[in-house]
């Protein structure tokens, strides 16, 4: 797999319109690389760094699994690295003005909008002072070889979450996502029917954006276990129940851990406050504005919690679903 997955990536660009595609997912039409179901859109990024994006040692790159706690997760890092310069009980903080997503940028995604600009031929984030920190929702095994490859510097933060949860969030904001896209395209016309059904046999199929999910978790646990200096691998429901604990460890890891005088000084406690659900979505930046996707920024914050497909999905469902994560996963280690 990890042979196939490579070679394909080596020159994919001339690889897509031969790739495998799945419709009927949505938003995107989805193209499978490697093993993984990537959104076609996404694919020339995809190739585009790895021909020309240039590490560097202290980069950090936050990866996930999409609805998994991508947004938290660049909000605590953001906080956490840039807390001398903007201390997190600032009023004007950049994160009470603006999206986290505008405060850390996806990896692959400037370099997808770049293709087809006059930019094409450029490493977008050469100019981005040190340290970077840069967001992903790439699977381990389709990452740069110059990003992974021992001794290349640079870390990676992982964020995985209970697979029906994920699937349930993203079920939802994809609804939402449609709902405020036919509103804008077409006022009257309502957006195409997605039955949560039909979302489900595909998720648990291994189609869904970044899918499948069980495997894009593996794929950064095993390393984790392999290189814990290079993969830091945390889980959504772990930060829900000790958040400062979280951002202690986020904070070692990244390199700047807290000083005893800064935990005195509360200053986990406001980095963990600043960057809580009811403070992202209340903040000026969440309440309007959308991403370079056209997303509602807001859109990325709704309940939080851990357990909520317990209200959207049959006990049978997610028998059904555990039964072929566990399956998937048998003789790894790894549980959810
Ligand atoms: P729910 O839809 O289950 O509420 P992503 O950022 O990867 O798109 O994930 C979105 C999920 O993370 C949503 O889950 C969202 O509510 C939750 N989330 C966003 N910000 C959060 C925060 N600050 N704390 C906890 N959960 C958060």
């Amino acid at each position: 797999f990890l042979k196939a997955a490579m070679a394909a990536s080596a020159g994919i660009a001339e690889l897509i319109p031969s790739l495998p595609i799945e419709t009927r997912c949505q938003p995107f039409h989805l193209r499978q690389l490697g093993g993984f179901w990537l959104p076609e859109m996404i694919l020339p990024g995809v190739a585009a760094v790895h021909a020309r994006f240039e590490p560097r040692p202290d980069d950090v790159f936050l990866a996930s699994f999409p609805k998994s706690g991508t947004t938290w997760l660049k909000a605590l890092a953001f906080a956490t690295l840039n807390r001398d310069q903007h201390p997190p009980s600032d009023a004007g903080h950049p994160l009470r003005l603006r999206s986290p997503h505008d405060c850390v940028s996806f990896f692959e995604l400037p370099f997808a909008l770049a293709e087809g600009s006059g930019r094409a031929r450029e490493d977008v984030f050469e100019a981005f002072p040190s340290p970077r920190v840069l967001a992903t929702h790439l699977p381990y095994h389709l990452l740069p070889e110059r990003v992974v490859a021992e001794g290349s510097g640079g870390r990676i933060v992982y964020v995985c979450r209970d697979p029906k949860d994920a699937f349930v969030s993203g079920w939802l904001f994809t609804k939402k996502k449609m709902a405020a896209d036919a509103a804008k395209g077409n006022a009257g016309v309502p957006p195409p029917p997605y039955p949560l059904e039909q979302a489900f046999e595909l998720f648990c199929d291994g189609r869904s954006v970044g899918g499948p999910q069980w495997l894009h978790v593996l794929g950064y646990w095993e390393e984790s276990r392999r290189r814990p200096d290079k993969v830091l691998f945390l889980r959504y429901e772990d930060m829900l129940r000790d958040p400062a604990g979280n951002v202690n460890k986020l904070a070692e890891f990244m390199g700047c851990p807290f000083s005893g005088e800064e935990e005195a000084a509360g200053v986990v406690d406001a980095v963990v406050e600043l960057c809580s659900l009811d403070s992202l979505k209340g903040s000026k930046g969440n309440r309007s504005g959308t991403t370079k996707l056209n997303i509602e920024n807001g859109s990325f914050f709704r309940k939080g919690a851990a357990g909520d497909w317990r209200n959207h999905l049959t006990p049978e469902m997610a028998a059904r679903l555990d039964e072929i994560v566990d399956g998937a996963l048998q003789g790894s280690g790894f549980t959810f």
